[in-house]
């Protein structure tokens, strides 16, 4: 099976090869940090050898369980937000049928999200729509007291309880959460839930490999074993023993920390097939939170191609310099669609008639890297085989295994994230939260 193929010829033009090679010693350095566990925030390196570690009692154990979800359940509800939410969303979207939730039930259920917002019309509509539906839910959180999920979790765990009964619902109810504290877990051990543990050295961000991701991916009716198989053989493929060339994520880690010192500030992260767009918010968020601190950092954006080349294309094409691309290229696709012949060729497309739709994406792809370059957006290549689980396993720990280099080539702890308390503290005090009655005295004042 193919592995993941990196380019970075086309950064040549803004950096040297050699500066990129300048930069194995110090990955090397960085790769034993995250080996020996010596480096910033090693209490969660716990996903570094996650991959490996999966056995077959505990891919069976979540199997079973989602065995059990799709057949009481016509749609599950996946509650969590961030690392509890967009691994699973990521996966899911990029394998299941686009419209497999407009086509007649095939025993899978359908995976809705819920608690990543605070939409009151999001929730509103969410709960109208599952009003005599046949629903479960898996709650998702580590620390088990997130706002966002703990709102949505408890509506709808009231309107499933009431639809199905306390007991029925105690069958379709999950929680996947902290071992022994917070409240998903108080919850999941009084109701009688069954549970599963998010390990204390994974955060949220790397924790897809647990089953944070691996239940709802499997209830999607998604093969959970060949994902990690593609993880743990891309654990091999990114692992400290491989030389730096042949080693992706040690090339990726260093490419992008060089274009960055040379005033490239922002990445954009860019697919062509639109069932990656959630593997590129699973990547803004695994990158943002990982690396953008102590007023450093690359800023990660993303962009779905070529729908975008319609909105941010004249950005990219020609605004402000301070960007490079980073192209997840799919060599195959897993459909074939010609197009075809028209007699009155009216849209003057005849001259594709029989080509397949994928050659004309290939060649949109191909034209845009070389339109971007041209205008000095530096262009590393991401090749991956064909969107399958193996495929996707690969491409998730890769990634996981760059961030965890490039933070520390970036010099900050790849593995917190403090930032995101300030907005929670700020809302907790408005909303007179107990506990916050100094801070709500004091935001008060700077209203
Ligand atoms: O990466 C992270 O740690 C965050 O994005 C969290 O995953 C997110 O805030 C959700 O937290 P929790 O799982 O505790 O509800």
């Amino acid at each position: 099976m193919g592995t993941i193929k990196l380019d970075i010829e086309k950064t040549f033009n803004f950096i040297s090869k050699g500066a990129v090679d300048a930069y194995k010693d110090k990955v090397a350095s960085c790769m034993e940090l995250l080996e020996k566990g010596t480096g910033k925030g090693s209490d969660f390196l716990g996903w570094l050898h996650l991959p490996s570690s999966i056995d077959e009692e505990q891919i069976n154990s979540i199997k079973a369980t989602a065995k059990r979800l799709q057949e009481n359940c016509d749609y599950v509800v996946v509650a969590g937000i961030g690392g509890s939410y967009l691994g699973a969303r990521a996966v899911i979207e990029s394998m299941v049928n686009c419209f497999q939730h407009l086509m007649p039930s095939n025993g899978i259920p359908t995976i809705l999200f819920a608690g990543h917002n605070i939409g009151e019309d999001y929730l509103y509509e969410l709960t109208s729509f599952l009003k005599d539906k046949k629903f479960g839910i898996i709650n998702i959180s580590k620390s088990g007291t997130t706002t966002e999920t703990a709102l949505a979790f408890r509506l709808l765990k009231k309107q499933c309880e009431d639809q199905r009964g306390k007991e029925e619902a105690k069958q379709v109810i999950v929680a996947v959460t902290d071992a022994r504290k917070g409240a998903a877990r108080i919850t999941a051990d009084k109701e009688g839930y069954e549970s599963y543990t998010i390990p204390d050295n994974v955060g949220g961000r790397f924790s897809v490999l647990t089953p944070v991701g691996l239940l709802p991916i499997a209830v999607a009716g998604i093969d959970i074993a060949a994902f990690v198989k593609g993880a743990k053989d891309a654990e091999i493929t990114c692992g400290q023993g491989v030389p730096f060339w042949n080693n992706p994520a040690a090339v990726y880690a260093a490419t992008r920390n060089e274009l960055y010192k040379q005033g490239k500030k922002i990445e954009i992260l860019v697919n062509f097939q639109p069932k990656l767009h959630y593997v590129m918010e699973w990547w803004k968020q695994l990158y943002g939170e990982s690396e953008g601190k102590e007023n450093k950092g690359i800023f990660p954006a993303a962009v779905d191609f070529s729908t975008d080349l319609h909105s941010m294309g004249q950005w990219i094409q020609e605004g402000e310099r301070s960007i490079f691309e980073t192209v997840i290229s799919v060599e195959q696709t897993n459909h074939t669609l010609k197009v075809p012949s028209d007699s009155a060729n009216l849209d003057g497309l005849n001259f594709l008639a029989g080509k397949r739709i994928d050659e004309v994406n290939k060649m949109a792809e191909l034209g845009t890297q070389l339109a971007h370059v041209d205008g000095n957006v530096p262009n590393i290549h991401v090749v991956i085989e064909k969107l399958d689980e193996y495929t996707i396993g690969q491409l998730l720990y890769f990634f996981e295994k760059a961030c965890g280099i490039s933070g520390y080539l970036l010099d900050v702890n790849p593995f917190n994230q403090p930032g995101v308390e300030a907005y929670k503290k700020n809302m907790f005090a408005l909303l007179n939260k107990p506990g916050y009655e100094e801070e709500s005295k004091e935001i008060q004042q700077k209203l």
